[in-house]
C-alpha cells in the first residue's frame, strides 16, 4: 500500500508528558528516598510487569533512586530486568523497550536520546575462562564495562557484550551480537556486529570490518 500521502500524525513526545507530571514525579523521589535500598529493590520486582505510564512512572522513581546516575525521562518499559543498579549510569531521554536485560555489575554507562529496543541484552561482564582447574561456573566475574553514547539506536533482539563502547549516533541492526566497540556514526549489523556504513552525509560507504571502521569519533 502507498503510505506516500497519507497524513503524518503529530508524534505523542513522552518528554511532554514528562515534563507535566514532573512535580508528580518529585514527589514520588521524596518519598523513595526515605526509603531503605532493599525496600526499593523489592518494588522494583514488585512493579517490573506494570504496564502503561503508571509502570513506567514508578519504575522511573526506583531507577533514579537506585541507580547510580539517572537523568530525566527514562522510561523503563515492562519486564525489564536490571542487575547491579548501582553500577547503572543513565542520560536523559532514554528509553528500555520490554524484555530487555541489562547487567551492570562491570558498570554500563548510558547517554542521552538512546532508544534500547525489545529483547536487548547488555552484559558488563564475562566469566573468566583461562584456568581449566576451575569449573567455568565457578570461576571468578572479570568487569567489562560498557559505554553507550548519546544519540545511539539499538535494534530489537542485540546483544551487547562486555568490554565496548558505542558511538554517538550510532545505529544497531536487530539481532546483532556487538563484540567490539563500533565507531560514532555508523551503522553495525550482524553476528558478530560490524559497522556496513557511516550515516554521516556523503561518508563513504561500507566498511567491510571494525578494523578498517567507518570512521572514528
Ligand atoms: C539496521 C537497520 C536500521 C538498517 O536499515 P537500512 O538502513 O534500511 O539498511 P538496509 O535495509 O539498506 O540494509 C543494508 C544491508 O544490511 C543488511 N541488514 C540490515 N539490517 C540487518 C540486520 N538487522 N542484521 C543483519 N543484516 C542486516 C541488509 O540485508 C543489507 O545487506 P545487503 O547490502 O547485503 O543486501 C534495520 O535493518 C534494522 O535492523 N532495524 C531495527 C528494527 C528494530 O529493531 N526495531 C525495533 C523497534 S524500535
Amino acid at each position: 500500500m502507498d503510505q506516500s500521502n497519507q497524513p503524518k500524525r503529530a508524534r505523542r513526545r513522552g518528554r511532554d508528558l514528562f515534563a507535566r507530571i514532573k512535580p508528580l514525579l518529585d514527589l514520588g523521589q521524596t518519598f523513595c528516598r526515605a526509603l531503605p535500598r532493599p525496600v526499593c529493590l523489592w518494588l522494583l520486582n514488585r512493579f517490573r510487569y506494570a504496564r502503561g505510564m503508571g509502570g513506567i512512572g514508578i519504575r522511573f522513581i526506583l531507577w533514579r533512586r537506585l541507580a547510580a546516575a539517572c537523568g530525566d525521562n527514562v522510561s523503563v518499559h515492562e519486564s525489564v530486568w536490571l542487575r547491579w543498579p548501582q553500577f547503572l549510569s543513565l542520560g536523559r531521554n532514554v528509553s528500555i523497550h520490554p524484555l530487555c536485560y541489562l547487567d551492570a555489575q562491570g558498570c554500563i554507562t548510558i547517554g542521552n536520546d538512546v532508544s534500547i529496543a525489545h529483547n536487548v541484552s547488555v552484559l558488563s561482564f564475562e566469566h573468566d575462562i583461562g584456568d581449566l582447574n576451575v569449573p567455568i561456573k565457578d570461576a571468578p566475574c572479570l568487569p567489562r564495562p560498557v559505554v553507550i553514547e548519546d544519540d545511539v539506536w539499538i535494534g530489537a533482539g542485540a546483544r551487547i557484550l562486555g568490554g565496548v563502547r558505542i558511538g554517538t549516533g550510532s545505529v544497531i541492526g536487530a539481532g546483532a551480537v556487538v563484540t567490539r566497540d563500533v565507531p560514532a556514526y555508523s551503522l553495525a549489523v550482524g553476528v558478530p556486529a560490524r559497522p556496513i556504513r557511516s550515516r554521516r552525509p556523503g561518508a563513504p560507504g561500507a566498511a567491510a570490518s571494525s578494523d578498517t571502521g567507518a570512521e572514528t569519533a
